[in-house]
């Protein structure tokens, strides 16, 4: 069979200190590299500075200390952890890679040398760690808190713990520390470690390896096709193969949705595997899974604020109103989700992802960080517990997705192709977009406010390409103060070609409103939405048994400097807030029972949803006057 061959790309990633070396098959468009964007005054730089104290303060001997100890090296005035990180955790060690990671991130995109100081070091201590192999008995290349022979379990069958999982997060953060930093050290340390990957596994038949995949392993080939994509060395894409599970990816491949009872955060991270796989081969299967996975998560296992799961499994297709407890959403998943999301997009730069990166990054992930604690702490290892972590005796893998996450929320704002500069994401911040010489200053809090101001600096010929979100309608876009007639439809770019010269200003006005986004298997229960925030009703320490049923024609927004809002639910005035304002101090209802109509002008009217498709939710006609009628499916939209 004659297949279509596939370009291969070999885009400099500008501003990376290790750039990659080898071409990405199927790739169309990027995300701008770390160092590239910083954050300014908003919501999401404030979770970024909690996260920098902690990254700041925390005491490096502390988290060194059950690698030294089991790499036979003195732990002489550390104080050992608590938590996943304590001496006696079966994979301690799984938190100090996204240190590392989180460390880089700082430096890549502040050039804050404290945070690159920090992770050199603590990748020169690693590196002692590693040498010291032989006296310690362990093969060339090892590196844990915990013991080689740990492997030996997992390979016969016996009881064992996720080994690879925490392996696969040093190796990721190494990795991190290697191309934003540029340091050599971590390079060695990580080609010595993926040695060791190598030796272990090439000795083993197919079938025992995939007996040994039934335990979680992370995101092992994600980090061993990153290797290849950094060296050009294929042998690392042989290595990634062989943590290729079968028994998920066949079902994945074909569409077929078998998720339900699977371990959520043990099966994203093979999918942003399978993604980096299928670019470092072109192997269309690999793509396959990739996608058909996300659609599938995005779409039937999704609850309003971006996060799947429940109990950290998935549940059947759709059953969402079912789930409505308080063990939902495993914040892990979901920076999965988001990595997912951005491969993908690479791919196809479609405004379905960002619609879903936005709900999740704007609600999940900004939520799971507890705002009263100058540490940035965050979830436990399920969200809705009301437990936050604390500097040493916590280390749940959330806590770690976290510290990661809240240094890399400038990700994905912007994108790139040959041609086009893309806002993704309504978030203050800048972009030096170096290849063009260009730097774009984007400020606007939505949604405090519907306008967002972008003022470019330096001059360049490029198309703007701006986000149109599926939450408004109506959008209005000027240039310099000129109003342009472009197509603006919600769940679109909008194309603005132009020669840009040094200050000229783009203002997109996106009207706001409330809207719902009803569970997929009940219509009748709904969460509100307001621009690209879910809002939560206030109970205090009231406890909420069914969802209440709240009257849609009473709900107000009342402020215009905060988001402060209120509506009535079963006969009770109930103030309403952003979700990620929820944290742990009192009782919050998501999903409601409603009755009545929105207020009109609050962008979702009966004028826009006009009409919904069959007697089940099929989507929409969306009808704004003087445009023509457009079909929307929108797994968020909603007839009234
Ligand atoms: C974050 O910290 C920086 C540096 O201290 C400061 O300039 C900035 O205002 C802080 N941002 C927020 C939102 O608090
Ligand atoms: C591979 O593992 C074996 C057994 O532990 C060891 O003897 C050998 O030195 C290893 N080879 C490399 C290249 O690390």
């Amino acid at each position: 069979m004659k297949l279509f061959a596939i370009a291969a790309a070999l885009t400099l990633v500008a501003g990376q200190a290790s750039p990659p070396v080898s071409a990405d098959y199927g790739v169309t468009a990027h995300t701008f590299d770390i160092s590239q964007v910083v954050l300014d005054d908003s919501r999401f730089q404030q979770n970024q500075n909690r996260t920098l104290n902690y990254l700041k303060s925390v005491d490096l001997n502390r988290l060194l200390y059950n690698f030294r100890s089991n790499h036979r090296l003195s732990t002489q005035g550390a104080s050992r952890n608590g938590g996943w990180d304590a001496p006696d955790f079966p994979f301690r060690t799984h938190m100090q890679g996204h240190f590392l990671s989180a460390w880089s991130q700082c430096w890549a995109s502040l050039k804050d040398a404290e945070c690159r100081n920090r992770a050199t070091s603590f990748v020169a201590e690693l590196q002692k760690c590693q040498n010291n192999n032989g006296a310690a008995g362990f093969a060339a290349g090892y590196l844990s808190g915990f013991p080689e022979s740990n492997f030996n379990d997992l390979e016969a069958g016996r009881s064992s713990t996720v080994v690879y999982y925490a392996l696969h997060k040093t190796m990721a953060g190494l990795l991190d520390v290697w191309r934003n930093i540029g340091d050599q050290n971590a390079k060695n340390v990580l080609l010595s470690m993926a040695s060791w990957v190598d030796n272990r596994t090439a000795r083993l038949s197919y079938q025992q390896m995939q007996t040994i995949l039934g335990v979680e392993y992370g995101g092992m080939q994600d980090v061993l096709a990153e290797i290849y994509r950094q060296t050009g060395d294929a042998k690392w894409i042989t290595v990634a193969r062989r943590f290729d599970q079968e028994s998920t990816n066949s079902w994945l491949a074909s569409n077929n949705d078998r998720l339900n009872g699977n371990h959520a955060n043990t099966n994203i991270p093979k999918w942003v595997g399978a993604a980096r796989e299928y670019k470092a081969t072109g192997t269309q299967r690999y793509q396959d899974i990739a996608r058909n996975a996300w659609n599938m998560v995005v779409n039937a296992h999704t609850y309003a604020i971006g996060g799947n799961s429940q109990n950290e499994h998935f549940r059947p297709p759709n059953e969402i109103s079912n789930y409505l407890t308080k063990d939902t959403a495993e914040h892990c998943n979901t920076y999965n989700m988001l990595k997912l999301t951005k491969e993908l997009w690479t791919m196809s730069p479609s405004t379905s992802y960002m619609d879903f990166y936005e709900r999740a990054v704007t609600n999940h992930i900004l939520g799971a960080q507890d705002p009263g604690s100058s540490h940035g702490h965050g979830v436990g290892p399920v969200w809705g517990g009301g437990t936050w972590s604390t500097d040493y005796d916590s280390f749940w893998c959330c806590q770690g997705s976290g510290v990661e996450q809240n240094t890399r929320l400038m990700d994905a704002i912007y994108g790139y192709d040959d041609t086009s500069l893309f806002v993704n994401l309504y978030v203050p911040s800048t972009l030096s977009w170096s290849q063009k010489n260009v730097r774009v200053r984007q400020s606007g809090q939505v949604p405090v406010t519907d306008t967002v101001t972008l003022t470019v600096s330096g001059a360049a010929t490029f198309d703007l390409r701006l986000r149109i979100p599926t939450w408004t309608s109506n959008a209005e876009i000027a240039v310099n103060g000129v109003r342009q007639s472009v197509a603006a439809a919600p769940g679109s770019y909008a194309r603005i070609s132009r020669a840009w010269a040094a200050g000229d200003t783009v203002t997109v006005r996106l009207p706001l409103g409330f809207y719902l986004i009803p569970a997929n298997d009940n219509r009748n229960i709904a969460a509100i939405g307001y621009g690209p925030v879910v809002l939560i009703g206030n109970y205090g320490s009231s406890g909420v048994s069914a969802a209440p049923t709240m009257q849609l024609g009473t709900l107000r927004r009342t402020s215009t400097t905060s988001l402060a809002f209120t509506g009535t639910a079963n006969g009770q005035s109930i103030s309403l807030v952003p979700w990620y304002d929820g944290g742990a101090s009192f009782n919050y209802v998501t999903y409601w029972a409603y009755s009545g109509t929105i207020p009109p002008g609050n962008g979702c009217t009966a004028k826009r949803y006009e009409q919904c498709g069959g007697s089940g939710f099929t989507g929409c006609k969306v009808c704004e006057s003087g445009s023509t009628c457009q079909f929307s499916n929108e797994w968020y939209s909603q007839c009234l």
